[in-house]
C-alpha cells in the first residue's frame, strides 16, 4: 500500500476524521462530538445529526489531514493526493448519517484517484484495541460494548470474528442512556451514570444480575425496569446511590461473562471496545479479573473507546492490505452485522 489512510465515521452522533499512517500509527484524530444539539431533547434526533454532518465534516476533514500534516481539503494540489486511500463507516448506523460520510469518503476517494474502503463500524470498534495493542497475540475474547451493541467475541485475528454471546434484549449502553435519562442526569447517559455513581454506594440497592450463572448470553431490559420500580418505592433515594447500585450491576455482569468467555476458548487477551468500555470501573474489574487469570488486558485508550475515526482508518488500512477496495457504488446499510466465521 501507499501512503496514509483518511478514516470518516458518521454513523451516529460523532463527526469524525483521522489519518492513519502506513506503518499504523495514528497521525491525527478529530472527534466533532454533536452533544449539545441532541442534549436538549435527551437523545440523538436522527435527522438532526445528518444535517450536522454535512456541516461539520469537510471541516473536520480538513483538520484531520492538517493536523497530520497532509496538505489539507486540496484535490490533487500539486497532482498528488494527500493520502493512500479513503476509508468511511458504511454501516452499522442512522441511515442518513452514514450517507454523509459514505459520500464525502467516495467523492474524495475519485477526486484523489485512490481507492475506497467501506467500513463495519463493529469490526472498526474491534480494532480500536489494535492501535495501542499491536503485537496482540491471537485469540482474544473481545467485550463489545456500545450504545446498539453488547457482543462477546472470540476474535482470532483481525477480519476473523465467532460470536460467543450478546445481549437478548438492550445493549448495556442503551441500559445506561435510559437509565440516565429516567434519573434526569440527561445524555449521553454513560459518562453521567459514572460520574454519579462516583459518589454513590454500590451495594444501596441490589439489583438483578440476569443470567449471571448462565452461559454467555446477557440480558438488560429487567435491570432497567427494577432501577424505575425501586426509584417509585424509594422516592428520596439519592441518584448517587441509584447510580452506583446500577453500573455495579452492569458491571458484574458484563466481567462475569468476559472471564467466563475468556477461560473457555483458550483465550490468550481480553479486549474491550465500544463506548462503554471507556466506563471507569469496568475497565478496573476486567484488567483485575484478566491479572488473575494470568492474561493480557488490551484496553483502548478511552478516546478510542467511543466512536472516532482512527479506529476506521486501521481497519480499513488492514482491509486494503488484505481484501482490496470496495466498489464505488457499496451502499450505506443501517443493519449492517460483523462479518462472522462459519
Ligand atoms: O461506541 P459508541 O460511542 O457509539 C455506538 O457505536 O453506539 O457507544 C456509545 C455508548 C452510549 O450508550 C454511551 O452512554 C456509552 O457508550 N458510554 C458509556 C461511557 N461513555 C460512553 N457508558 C458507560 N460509561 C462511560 N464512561
Ligand atoms: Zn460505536
Amino acid at each position: 500500500m501507499t501512503g496514509p489512510v483518511l478514516g470518516i465515521e458518521t454513523s451516529c452522533d460523532e463527526t469524525a476524521a483521522a489519518v492513519v499512517g502506513e506503518d499504523g500509527a495514528v497521525l491525527s484524530s478529530v472527534v466533532s462530538s454533536q452533544v449539545d444539539l441532541h442534549a436538549a431533547y435527551g437523545g440523538v434526533v436522527p435527522e438532526l445529526a445528518g444535517r450536522a454532518h454535512l456541516e461539520l465534516l469537510t471541516p473536520v476533514v480538513a483538520e484531520a489531514l492538517e493536523r497530520a500534516g497532509l496538505a489539507a481539503g486540496g484535490l490533487r494540489a500539486g497532482g498528488t493526493a494527500p493520502v493512500g486511500a479513503v476509508a468511511a463507516t458504511v454501516g452499522p448506523g442512522l441511515i442518513g448519517a452514514l450517507l454523509v460520510g459514505v459520500a464525502e469518503a467516495k467523492a474524495l476517494a475519485l477526486a484523489w484517484e485512490v481507492p475506497f474502503v467501506g467500513v463495519n463500524h463493529l469490526e472498526g470498534h474491534c480494532f480500536a484495541s489494535l492501535l495501542d495493542h499491536p503485537g496482540i497475540d491471537w485469540p482474544v475474547t473481545v467485550l463489545l460494548v456500545s450504545g446498539g451493541h453488547t457482543l462477546l467475541i472470540a476474535m482470532e485475528g483481525p477480519g476473523r470474528y465467532r460470536l460467543l454471546g450478546q445481549t437478548l434484549d438492550d445493549a448495556a449502553g442503551e441500559a445506561f442512556d435510559k437509565v440516565a435519562r429516567f434519573l434526569g442526569l440527561g445524555y449521553p447517559g454513560g459518562p453521567a451514570i459514572e460520574q454519579a455513581a462516583s459518589g454513590g454506594d454500590p451495594r444501596a440497592f441490589a439489583f438483578p444480575r440476569a443470567l449471571l450463572d448462565d452461559g454467555l448470553d446477557l440480558s438488560f431490559s429487567g435491570l432497567k425496569t427494577s432501577v424505575v420500580t425501586a426509584v417509585r418505592k424509594h422516592p428520596g433515594a439519592s441518584n448517587e446511590d441509584v447510580a452506583a447500585s446500577f453500573q455495579q450491576a452492569v458491571v458484574d455482569v458484563l466481567v462475569a461473562k468476559t472471564l467466563r468467555a475468556a477461560a473457555s476458548g483458550g483465550s490468550r487477551g481480553i479486549c474491550l471496545a465500544g463506548g462503554v468500555a471507556a466506563n471507569g470501573p469496568l475497565r478496573a474489574a476486567v484488567r483485575a479479573g484478566a491479572e488473575a487469570m494470568g492474561l493480557p488486558a488490551h484496553l483502548p485508550s478511552r478516546a478510542m473507546c467511543t466512536d472516532n475515526a482512527a479506529m476506521v482508518a486501521a481497519a480499513g488500512r488492514w482491509q486494503l492490505e488484505q481484501l482490496g477496495p470496495s466498489p464505488l457504488d457499496l451502499p450505506a446499510d443501517p443493519n449492517l452485522g460483523l462479518p462472522l466465521l462459519v
